[in-house]
């Protein structure tokens, strides 16, 4: 290839999905939220992302075949294409080559998942990685602090899970080391919550109504978002406490009033919508009324959509997931059964 010294001209990236407990919703500029937000970053539900250079044929700032499950697809790829050209001062190399990238999800296309946040995180990991070998770096801390801020720059929540387990992204004067422009871990866990699972309840596998980035933008000047962006900076800072304490009960207030805030700011917006369906209603009294009878930690939380995210401890599973399996079917379409995870790999080829 011309005018290329270095050996590494195809990577392959895995990056799980991330649920937010609580919620990024409005940003301003350039992809900058409006409050601090956290998330547990997953591990079955994840993108896979093969990214190849070539010689250049045509003469475009960003020449980009973009594959999604093996056929090409030219509405996620214009989005690709528009996120390496604005970064492209991170990603020189692609003035003199073609890109080819190769996308899949482990999730079923059908299932309602935001893939946003694993897609841009494979992608931004896989994009740094080819830059990186033009540079001769080798991968290390701060190479995952990078692909988090690129990451962001193509969807909000995808910085989050650039980084296993625990994850914060979003300026909070309580926490150390926050940032708007990347996520950072949250290392001090209690053992409540380590491995914690997440059954996907896949309520309504319709594509999304509204997408996110018109939810975000109903934040400006929603009559409520003042009071919301400090509520949520506030949860957040007392959640990094409430991870390190182990204090259960508070983690699934947060948790629960988070999801219900989220859509409570869609359906108090000018243009007012609602995600969540009866299903959805249904699987969240169901789930109250079995924590109360049996005494057992489970909460739930929901992304912008109607599925809904039930969360357990591990030493819970047997008793949950019998429940959700015996009563909780008339509810949902599908399940996935997920968990916290150890984070993004990089892929043999
Ligand atoms: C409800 O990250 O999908 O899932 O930055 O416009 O790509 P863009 O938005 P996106 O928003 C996610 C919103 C959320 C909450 C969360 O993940 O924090």
């Amino acid at each position: 290839m011309e005018n290329s010294t270095h050996t590494q001209t195809k990577v392959k990236w895995q990056c799980p999905s991330n649920i937010a407990i609580v919620k990024y919703w409005g940003k301003k500029n350039i992809q900058i939220p409006c409050n601090s937000s956290l998330s547990i970053t997953l591990s079955n539900s994840f993108t896979e992302v093969e990214a190849e250079l070539s010689a250049k044929t045509e003469d475009v700032p960003v020449q980009l075949a973009y594959y999604f499950e093996g056929e090409l697809s030219d509405l996620f790829g214009r989005k690709v294409v528009k996120f390496l050209e604005n970064n492209i001062d991170s990603f020189p190399f692609l003035n003199d080559h073609a890109l080819t990238i190769h996308s899949t999800n482990s999730f079923p296309h059908s299932a309602g998942i935001a893939s946003s946040a694993s897609a841009f995180g494979a992608i931004a990991l896989a994009m740094l990685d080819l830059a990186y070998g033009f540079q001769n770096k080798e991968i290390d801390d701060n190479f995952y602090k990078e692909a988090s801020n690129l990451a962001r720059l193509g969807s909000g929540s995808a910085c989050r899970s650039v980084f296993p387990s625990y994850s914060m992204w979003g300026k909070n004067s309580e926490i150390e080391g926050s940032s708007n422009q990347k996520a950072i871990e949250i290392k001090d866990i209690h053992p409540n919550f380590q491995e914690m699972r997440d059954a996907i309840l896949i309520i309504e596998d319709e594509p999304k109504k509204v997408s996110s980035t018109i939810g975000h933008g109903l934040m400006n000047n929603h009559p409520y978002a003042e009071a919301r962006f400090i509520q949520a900076n506030k949860r957040t800072a007392e959640l990094v406490e409430v991870l390190k304490t182990g204090d259960i009960e508070r983690f699934i207030q947060i948790s629960e009033s988070e999801a219900l805030t989220l859509h409570a700011m869609m359906m108090t917006s000018s243009e007012y919508y609602l995600l969540v369906k009866s299903g959805t209603i249904t699987a969240i009294e169901k789930l109250m009324q079995f924590r109360l009878e049996r005494v057992i930690p489970v909460c739930f939380t929901l992304d912008a959509g109607p599925n809904l995210h039930v969360l357990y401890p591990k030493k819970y599973q047997e008793q949950v997931e019998d429940f959700i399996n015996n009563e909780l079917t008339d509810t949902y379409k599908k399940v996935i059964f997920d968990h916290e995870g150890t984070g993004p790999q990089k892929l043999d080829i």
